[in-house]
């Protein structure tokens, strides 16, 4: 699968032929300058929670794509609201089967409203089984003991964790999140956009290298190829 970082906690992934974005939150990320959100393909758009550096662009790329919002109730019903026609309602513990594979929609231990304060639902993440490899994208999460099941009962192969601490878990927790979940590969996300979240690459990837497990930073607007 093809995996593409836009910044923050913003991803596209390429699996069966499908654009899936998670957590579109570019025009407002500075970080993010040069990337164009008219040049983004879309046929899904994960959402994780309601937080506005989750859900920024996510109506205007739904709009202009025509890509499916993905998101728990309160996320699907705020699409609806705002004109888009394709959502996709879930909650936590569901299961779904999509075109480009099944997600279950994930615990997360966080806040979640919009940004009028509006109520989000409960925050969450998604697990994805796909013919590709099977993906955990946490959200903006701290570390719970929940993670231990996906570890247990399923098979991440590939994990994108929270780094950036003070809003989420940091460098450490994600290295025991990694063990919970059973996945030595994570790409890390939610660090350096704004102040509190600034995290040193360097040290953070070598703290996952003494565990033997690899952490990627990706530059934003990088993709890369990635195979189980
Ligand atoms: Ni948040
Ligand atoms: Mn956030």
């Amino acid at each position: 699968m093809r995996i593409t970082y836009f910044g923050h906690a913003c991803f596209q992934v390429e699996v069966g032929g499908k654009h899936l974005l998670f957590d579109p939150f570019i025009s407002g990320n500075p970080l993010a300058e040069g990337i164009d959100i008219d040049n983004i393909a879309a046929d899904y758009i994960l959402i994780s929670h309601a937080h506005d550096d989750h859900t920024r662009d996510a109506i205007a790329i739904a709009k202009r794509t025509g890509a499916t919002i993905v998101g728990i109730w309160e996320i699907y019903s705020w699409a609806l609201r705002n004109g888009i026609e394709k959502a996709h309602p879930m909650n936590i513990g569901g299961s779904w089967k999509f075109d480009f594979g099944t997600v279950k929609m994930t615990d997360a231990v966080h806040s979640s409203s919009f940004a009028d304060g509006s109520y989000g639902g409960s925050p969450a993440g998604f697990y994805i089984e796909t013919t590709e490899g099977n993906l955990y994208y946490a959200g903006d999460t701290a570390l719970f003991n929940g993670m231990k099941m996906l570890g247990k009962y399923h098979n991440v192969d590939l994990a994108f964790l929270p780094i950036g601490d003070n809003f989420t878990m940091g460098v450490d927790d994600a290295l025991i999140a990694s063990r919970f979940i059973k996945c030595d590969q994570i790409i890390g996300m939610h660090f350096d956009t704004f102040g509190f979240i600034q995290v040193d690459h360097a040290q953070a990837i070598e703290k996952f290298k003494q565990r033997d497990r690899l952490l990627t930073l990706m530059e934003i607007g990088q993709t890369i190829e990635w195979t189980k």
